[in-house]
C-alpha cells in the first residue's frame, strides 16, 4: 500500500472517529436500524472519498498514457484513439431508443400528461363529491360551514370567533348602527375590531 493511501485512511479514521465522537455527543439512539444504516453510510463515504481521491492521485503521478493516436494533431498535440466505455455507449442508445418512443408513442402523439390525468381525476372527484352533496340536509350545511370555517376563517378569527384579542373582526360582537354608518361613510379601518 502507498504512503498516500495510509494517509488517506488515516483521515478517513479521523472523520469517522470525529463523526462517532459527534453522534455520542447527540444522544443517537444506536438501536434505531435507520440511525445505524446513516452510520454506515457515512463510514462508507468517508473510506471511499479519501481511499478512491488517494488511487486517482496515486494513478496521475505514475501512470503514462498509452494506446492509438488518432491522425490528426493540434501544434503537437494529439488525441488517442480510445474506445468508448460500453456502459456509457448503451445508455446513449437506449436514450435515442427512448427519445424516438417517447415522440412516436409516448407524448405528445396519445397525449398523456400526468397534469391531464391530474385534472381528469380532478373533475372525477368533484363530480362525485357534488353528487354526494346535491341536497344536504341543515345538519350536514352546518358541518359543512363548521369545517370551512376551521379551515379558511378561524386561523385569523379563531376558533370561537372572538378575533383572536383584536387579530381580526371579532364576530361575537356585533357594531353597532353608528359604527355601520361611521363605515359606510368613511370606510373601515379595523376602527372597530378591537
Ligand atoms: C388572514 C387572516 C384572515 C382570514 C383567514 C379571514 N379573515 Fe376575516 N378578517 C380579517 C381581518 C384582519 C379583518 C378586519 C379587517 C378590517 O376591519 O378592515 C377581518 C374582517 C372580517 C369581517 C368583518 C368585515 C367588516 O368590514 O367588518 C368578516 C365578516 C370576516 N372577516 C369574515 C371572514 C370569514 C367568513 C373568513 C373565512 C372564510 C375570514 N374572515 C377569514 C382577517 C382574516
Amino acid at each position: 500500500m502507498s504512503s498516500l493511501m495510509i494517509k488517506a485512511l488515516a483521515f478517513a479514521a479521523a472523520l469517522i472517529v470525529a463523526t462517532l465522537v459527534v453522534v455520542k455527543q447527540m444522544n443517537v439512539n444506536l438501536d434505531d436500524p435507520i440511525n445505524q444504516l446513516t452510520l454506515l453510510g457515512a463510514v462508507a463515504i468517508a473510506v471511499l472519498t479519501f481511499g478512491v481521491s488517494a488511487k486517482y492521485v496515486n494513478q496521475m503521478k505514475t501512470d503514462k498514457a498509452g494506446g492509438e493516436l488518432a491522425e490528426e494533431n493540434w501544434d503537437g498535440i494529439g488525441e488517442y484513439k480510445n474506445e468508448l466505455p460500453g456502459g456509457w455507449a448503451y445508455a446513449f442508445l437506449g436514450t435515442l431508443i427512448w427519445t424516438v418512443w417517447y415522440f412516436l408513442w409516448g407524448y405528445p402523439l396519445n397525449a398523456y400528461s400526468q397534469i391531464g390525468q391530474y385534472n381528469e381525476e380532478v373533475k372525477a372527484y368533484q363530480a362525485k363529491y357534488e353528487e354526494k352533496h346535491a341536497n344536504p340536509d341543515q345538519p350536514t350545511l352546518n358541518q359543512m360551514g363548521k369545517s370551512i370555517f376551521l379551515v379558511q376563517c378561524a386561523p385569523c378569527h379563531g376558533i370561537t370567533g372572538d378575533g383572536m384579542n383584536g387579530k381580526a373582526h371579532d364576530f361575537t360582537a356585533r357594531m353597532s348602527k353608528e359604527q355601520v354608518l361611521d363605515v359606510i361613510n368613511n370606510g373601515q379601518n379595523q376602527r372597530y375590531d378591537r
